[in-house]
C-alpha cells in the first residue's frame, strides 16, 4: 500500500528576539502576566522590509528539501499554509516557488487558509495526492509573519503578546514501507468564525455584523462601494487587526484537541499508549499541559517550544515536530501524533509512523 513519508522537513525562524519585557515597554502588559497565562517567555520578529513570510519559508523549504536528497526541480507541488500571507492576492505558493528559484511550471501550487490547523490540513491534502500516485514530491509549509499585522497599543495586548514569526516545511514523498502518515482527522465549525478572527480588509461589507459579539460600525457609505474593502473609519478603530475572544477559544481548545488525537489514534488503530511523541500546535502552554494530562502522557512525550517561539499559527507544529527530531526526540518508528485548533474553528490530528 502507498503512504506518505516525510522524507525531509527544516525550520526557519527569524533572529530577532522580543521578550516580554519588551512588549511591556510599548504596551500596558507584564512578563509575569504573559508567562503565567501562556508560558511565552519570548518570540521571534521577522526584519521588516527584509523578510516576509513567503522569504522565511523559502529558508524552512531550503532544509527540507536538501534533507530529502532532492533537487528543488523535482517539487511537483507546493502547498502553502498560512493566515498572513504577503499578498491578499496571489497566494504565497506562487511566490515561494518563484523564491526558491523552481522553474518547473508543471509544478502546482495551493495555499490553504486554516490558520492554526493550516498545516494539518495540508498534510492531509499531501496524503491524498501522494496517495493517489498524483504527486512524487510535495513542498508543505507553514509559515507566518505576524509582527507586521499586529495591534502595539495596550488595545490589542491579549492577541499581540501571544504571536511570534517563523516557519517549517517538510518535503512529501510516496513510499512502499508501513511507515509515514498513518491517519488523518480534518473538522470545522463556521459557527464560531468571528471568535478568532481578522476581519478587514475583506469583501463582507459588514453582512456577518450579527455574529459579532460587539456591534462594529464599519463607516461605510452605500455609494462608496471601494471603501467598503477598507477604510479610514476600520484604521481608526483597530479593525483592522486579529481579535479573539480568548477565554472562549481556550475552552474549545482542549475540548477539541484531546478529542482529535483519540480519534484519529483510532483510525490508525492505535490506543493513546501507544503515542511516542505528541506535537501538539502551540496556541498556548497551558492548553498544551491540559491535553498532556488528559492523554497521560509524560513531559518527554509532549514537544512544547511556545517559550522560545511564541504562538506561529500554521508554523507551529513544523517547528516544533522539526526540532523535535533534530533534537533525537523522534525516533524511526515512533508513533508520532500533530494536532491542532484554532480560527473557523477547524481543527485537525495526524497520526505518523516516523
Ligand atoms: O492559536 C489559536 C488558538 N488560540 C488559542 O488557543 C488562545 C486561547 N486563549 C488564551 O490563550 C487565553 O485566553 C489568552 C492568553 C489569550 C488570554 O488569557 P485569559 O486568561 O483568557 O485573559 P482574558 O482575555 O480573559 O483577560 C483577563 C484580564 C483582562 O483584564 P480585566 O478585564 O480582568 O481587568 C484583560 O484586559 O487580563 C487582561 N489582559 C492582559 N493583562 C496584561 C489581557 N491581555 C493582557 C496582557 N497583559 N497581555
Amino acid at each position: 500500500m502507498l503512504r506518505t513519508k516525510i522524507a525531509g522537513i527544516g525550520y526557519y525562524v527569524p533572529e530577532k528576539v522580543v521578550t516580554n519585557h519588551d512588549l511591556a515597554k510599548v504596551m500596558d502588559t507584564t512578563d509575569e502576566w504573559i508567562q503565567e497565562r501562556t508560558g511565552i517567555v519570548e518570540r521571534r520578529y521577522g526584519k521588516k522590509h527584509k523578510e516576509t513570510t513567503t522569504s522565511m519559508a523559502a529558508r524552512a523549504s531550503e532544509v527540507a528539501i536538501k534533507r530529502a536528497g532532492i533537487s528543488k526541480d523535482e517539487i511537483d507541488f507546493i502547498i502553502f499554509a498560512t493566515l498572513s500571507p504577503d499578498y491578499y492576492f496571489p497566494g504565497c505558493g506562487v511566490l515561494l516557488q518563484r523564491e526558491l528559484g523552481i522553474t518547473n511550471t508543471a509544478a502546482g501550487a495551493l495555499d490553504i487558509r486554516n490558520q492554526c490547523s493550516g498545516f494539518v490540513y495540508g498534510l492531509s491534502v499531501a496524503d491524498q495526492f501522494i496517495r493517489t500516485g498524483m504527486y512524487k514530491n510535495i513542498l508543505l509549509v507553514g509559515s507566518e509573519m505576524h509582527s507586521m499585522g499586529l495591534d502595539f497599543s495596550t488595545r490589542g495586548r491579549n492577541v499581540t503578546v501571544i504571536f511570534g514569526d517563523g516557519a517549517g516545511a517538510m518535503v512529501l514523498q510516496p513510499t512502499q514501507e508501513d511507515k509515514g502518515v498513518l491517519a488523518t482527522s480534518l473538522h470545522s465549525d463556521g459557527t464560531y468564525a468571528e471568535k478568532l478572527a481578522f476581519i478587514n480588509p475583506g469583501a463582507h461589507g459588514g453582512y456577518h455584523a450579527a455574529h459579532m459579539d460587539e456591534a462594529q460600525d464599519f463607516g461605510y457609505s452605500d455609494a462608496e462601494y471601494g471603501e467598503m474593502f477598507i477604510n479610514e473609519h476600520m484604521i481608526e478603530n483597530g479593525q483592522i487587526f486579529p481579535y479573539m475572544e480568548g477565554q472562549f477559544v481556550f475552552k474549545m481548545a482542549v475540548q477539541k484537541f484531546p478529542e482529535v488525537i483519540l480519534e484519529t489514534l483510532e483510525k490508525a488503530g492505535l490506543k493513546k499508549e501507544d503515542i511516542d511523541m505528541l506535537i501538539p500546535h502551540q496556541a498556548n502552554l497551558r492548553i498544551s499541559q491540559f491535553v498532556q494530562r488528559r492523554m497521560g502522557l509524560r513531559d518527554d512525550q509532549v514537544w512544547n517550544n511556545i517559550q522560545k517561539f511564541g504562538n506561529t499559527t500554521a508554523a507551529s507544529v513544523p517547528i516544533a515536530l522539526c526540532e523535535a527530531y533534530e533534537a533525537g526526540a523522534v525516533k524511526d518508528g515512533d508513533i508520532v501524533c500533530l494536532a491542532a485548533f484554532g480560527s473557523g474553528f477547524t481543527w485537525a490530528g495526524a497520526v505518523i509512523r516516523w
